[in-house]
């Protein structure tokens, strides 16, 4: 039976990076068959009809999905009444639980003084802060506002999030020796970076650590070939911007997470380029990590290789290896070439020019 796959393209660029990883997917030889379904939500659908996330594209993701690929939504910053962000929902009704975002670099003449780093980032997808729950009071005795917020780390989450690290730093050695030695970035045994701030947080941060840990220590046979270290998250990010080559996987509660990512996209020379994937046990839905970019909207110069590399990730976590690295390397050899580049790249080709080089390689 074809896959069927839920495209959600949503807003601003979104519309056009999905349909170019739409088109790279149905090129694939001897490839699975897709069988897509296009499915609505975001910003402007909400100023439409008053819904940003139909029960419908639900429904259909749910009951009829393997997976999707979703664009990005342009969530207004300040607060507008009956809407909120339709991906959070997503990750939330489909019980998306880890967020996989690999950064890697590829040698270009196009960023000749990149750093040499290929990491993946587990980022816990459902808890800690992003529960929202927050108010605010007055403090009676200095008679001014103060606001709180409460932060959920539970051992069921953590203990998902950590076991998806394992396996994929397992996984990723598996790949890593399908390739000549010189070619690989990562040289040593498979690493898990645990990062927390349990020596101030001991309670939440501290579970977080304890439950991560003893996913090796309560597997020593499965994961005794996988090493184990732990960073704080502020020296973390110190040492992700001195020497990104020493981490392997890192995986980090959401707040955490979400800020070591978008700080190593930066070592990778665009948002464009770095992909995510939402993952959870029965569903994958590959997501840009960029967002809708109203700058350049609608000029067909936004770059679809952060949308074709997140068509992977969806084809990888669907057990499609092979022609999710088919698609990896062609994207790869786009940007060693160099010369077939979007703007945010300091090029001068359009999106429809980068996919047909892309389609040209695989
Ligand atoms: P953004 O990622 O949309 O754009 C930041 C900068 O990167 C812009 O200069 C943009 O032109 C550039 N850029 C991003 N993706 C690109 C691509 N594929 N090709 C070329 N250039 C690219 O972030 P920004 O501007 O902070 O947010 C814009 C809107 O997107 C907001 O409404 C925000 O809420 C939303 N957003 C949505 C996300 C999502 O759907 N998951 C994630 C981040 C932001
Ligand atoms: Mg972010």
């Amino acid at each position: 039976a074809p896959l069927k796959i839920g495209l959600i393209p949503a807003d601003g660029i979104g519309r056009e990076v999905i349909p170019a990883a739409q088109r790279v997917l149905e090129s694939l030889s001897n490839g699975p068959r897709f069988d897509f379904v296009h499915l609505d939500a975001g910003f402007e659908y909400f100023q439409k009809t008053g819904t940003a996330l139909p029960q419908v594209t639900i429904d259909t993701l749910k009951n009829e999905c393997q997976g999707a690929l979703f664009g990005a939504v342009s969530s207004p910053s300040h607060k507008v009444a009956g809407y909120s962000s339709p991906i959070v929902a997503l990750r939330k009704h489909l019980d998306l639980y880890a967020n996989v975002r690999p950064v890697a670099s590829v040698a270009s003449p196009a960023f000749p003084n990149q750093k040499v780093l290929d990491m993946l980032i587990i980022r816990e997808n459902t808890e800690c802060l992003y529960i929202k729950s927050e108010r605010q009071e007055v403090d009676p005795a200095t008679g001014l506002k103060v606001a709180y917020a409460d932060r959920k780390i539970s051992e069921y989450a953590s203990k998902r999030a950590g076991t998806m690290a394992f396996n994929m730093a397992l996984t990723r050695q598996q790949l890593r020796e399908q390739k000549p030695l010189e070619n690989r970035i990562w040289k040593h045994k498979p690493r898990v970076t645990i990062v927390h701030k349990s020596n101030v947080m001991s309670v939440t941060d501290g579970l977080w650590r304890e439950t991560v840990r003893a996913v090796k220590e309560d597997n020593p046979e499965k994961y005794g070939g996988v090493d184990m270290e732990e960073q704080l998250v502020d020296s973390m990010v110190y040492r992700m911007f001195r020497e990104p080559e020493a981490f392997d996987v890192v995986v980090a509660p959401n707040l955490y997470g979400d800020i070591i990512s978008d700080g190593a996209a930066a070592l990778v020379g665009s948002l464009g380029v770095v992909p995510s994937a939402n993952v959870g046990d029965n569903f994958v839905m590959g997501e840009p990590v960029h967002g809708s970019a109203p700058d350049i909207a609608g000029k067909g110069i936004s770059n679809p290789i952060a949308a074709i590399r997140s068509a992977g990730l969806l084809l990888e976590h669907l057990g499609h290896t092979q022609h999710a690295l088919k698609m990896y390397d062609a994207v790869d050899a786009v940007l060693a070439d160099g010369s077939i580049l979007t703007p945010d790249l300091g090029g001068k080709s359009t999106t429809n020019e980068v996919v047909e080089a892309v389609l040209k390689h695989l």
